[in-house]
């Protein structure tokens, strides 16, 4: 189960750009990249770098700046290190509103 907040519309964030938001207590990471919104936490699984600041590297991949171990952002798994798994949220748009799911 999930519930669905609203965190604005997509014309607030510029494709190609991301944006750490704190949603509900959760920080996550919004990334508007040109395949779509995605949304990770902002805390990389392996020691905690700032996924904030991750470099994109393919169609929905990104590399933690630390030790660049990289995440899959269509279901947080990584590309190089299979041990580790980003947690990731769904994001969907409605009537011209972003939502972005949350636990519970
Ligand atoms: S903290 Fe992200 S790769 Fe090490």
């Amino acid at each position: 189960m999930e519930r669905w907040e609203s965190i604005g519309k997509p014309e607030e964030y510029p494709e190609n750009d991301r944006r750490k938001l704190t949603v509900h207590g959760y920080e996550i990471v919004l990334f508007h990249l040109p395949s779509g919104f995605y949304a990770v936490t902002s805390t990389c699984p392996h020691a905690g770098g700032p996924l904030e600041e991750a470099k994109v590297v393919g169609e929905h991949e990104i590399q933690c700046p630390w030790h660049r171990y990289r995440y899959d952002l269509a279901d947080g798994h990584s590309t190089n290190q299979p041990m580790y798994k980003a947690r990731v949220y769904p994001v969907k748009e409605e009537n011209g509103e972003l939502y972005v799911g949350l636990p519970g």
